[in-house]
């Protein structure tokens, strides 16, 4: 178990923030580093040029720490629909194929998705998942010879519903499929074994459970898509880009790996060094350990909800750091908005509350939550 680590958020006593999954704030390292890298634009003398690799070499290498990953195989990307917009760019659907998605999937890993199915005269499906069910069942049943793609979260951003993505991962090879996930709501919280789950493509915006900037986002490609086609023809994505005096002898050849998948103006001087930031603390933290305190931090919180008449999904079918709490009949409209006014700070979606925690809430914002509920309901 980690520790409460509030000290290093800027989060004021009376706030309960219960909403990472809408976004997470900034931890103070990670806040400093963005501003020193801002601060140095202000004087371009000190950028020196070996400033445009290195920071973007060192995200990339401790991403793929977090993931099980070859460093070769991130790139650098501004949101998760840049790196679903690539999957979708590279990975072949034929008529009458279909792409596996799930119902009420994040609307980022969708509508590339129909773009490609549209075009090819292929089907996006998105499975429906049975009320507290098992998520992984009726997938892998949809994942047959006819799937092109299973386009798929870790877990759903709704409800915190959890796949077991070895066996899809299993299941896609099985039948031929490619394998595109978005782990925007899972990864640095919920832990990943790329090597055990071989992913074709997985992308994860960094503003979440990566604790990062807006705008910074990692995509994982799999090694035999890695001479694909980028959306961007960038300068920096090409053969010989450290050499800036050399850079009017255009070049065909790419830099190896997924480099040339990276986003136009990777090297963000401000954010990358945040992201940066966020990263090694979350690999010294380790996602097996954040998760095992998110589990019990939402298991707390799901336990004292019930008695308020909230009930939650078994803990072993949600994300351990996600808690949706069916809200009792006769709830109040504009919880969310009534919790806020007492600084304690949920989602709604659907008729459920979303209350995602992360290792800066302690007992006392739980009591918060609780009491509110329960002056509310
Ligand atoms: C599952 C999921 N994917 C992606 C995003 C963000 O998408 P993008 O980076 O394309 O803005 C969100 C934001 O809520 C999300 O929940």
């Amino acid at each position: 178990m980690i520790p409460c680590q509030r000290a290093l958020f800027d989060i004021p006593a009376d706030v309960a923030y219960f909403n990472c999954a809408y976004m997470s704030p900034l931890m103070r390292p990670a806040l400093a580093a963005g501003e020193a890298g801002l601060r140095a634009k202000a004087q371009p003398w000190t950028i020196p040029t070996t400033a445009f690799f290195e920071d973007s070499e060192r995200a990339r290498a401790l991403f793929a720490r977090l993931v099980g990953a070859d460093a070769e195989g991130v790139a650098l990307v501004p949101a998760a629909s840049y790196g679903v917009a690539t999957a979708a760019r590279n990975l072949a659907v034929r008529a009458g194929q279909r792409i596996v998605t799930l119902a009420d999937q994040f609307p980022s890993h969708v509508y590339s998705w129909r773009e490609a199915a549209k075009a090819a005269g292929a089907e996006v499906v998105a499975v429906a998942l049975p009320e507290g069910c098992d998520a992984t069942p009726p997938v892998l049943a949809a994942i047959d010879d006819a799937c092109a793609v299973a386009a798929l979260p870790h877990v759903l951003w709704t409800t915190g519903a959890k796949l077991d993505l070895v066996a899809i991962g299993a299941r896609c090879r099985e039948v031929g499929a490619a394998l595109a996930l978005d782990l925007t709501q899972s990864a640095g919280a919920l832990p990943i074994d790329f090597a055990a789950v071989r992913p074709d493509f997985a992308v994860a915006a960094a503003y979440k459970w990566l604790l990062g900037p807006y705008a910074t986002g990692f995509l994982y490609v799999a090694p035999r898509w890695r001479d694909g086609a980028p959306l961007e023809e960038t300068w920096i994505g090409r053969a010989g880009s450290e050499d800036f005096a050399r850079l009017v002898d255009y070049r065909d050849a790419y830099q190896p790996g997924a480099r040339r998948f990276d986003m136009g103006e990777r090297a963000n001087f401000a954010l990358l060094p945040a992201a940066i930031a966020a990263l090694e603390q979350l690999l010294a933290w380790t996602p097996d350990a954040i998760a095992r305190t998110l589990a019990a931090k939402t298991a707390a919180i799901a336990a004292r909800a019930r008695a308020l008449g909230l009930s939650a999904m078994p803990e072993d079918l949600r994300g351990p750091h996600y808690l949706s709490l069916a809200l009792p009949e006769g709830a109040p409209e504009g919880l969310p908005a009534r919790l806020a006014a007492e600084r304690v700070h949920v989602s709604q979606r659907g008729r459920s509350l979303r209350v995602t925690p992360h290792l800066y809430n302690d007992d006392a914002d739980a009591d918060r939550l609780i009491d509110a509920l329960a002056r509310l309901l």
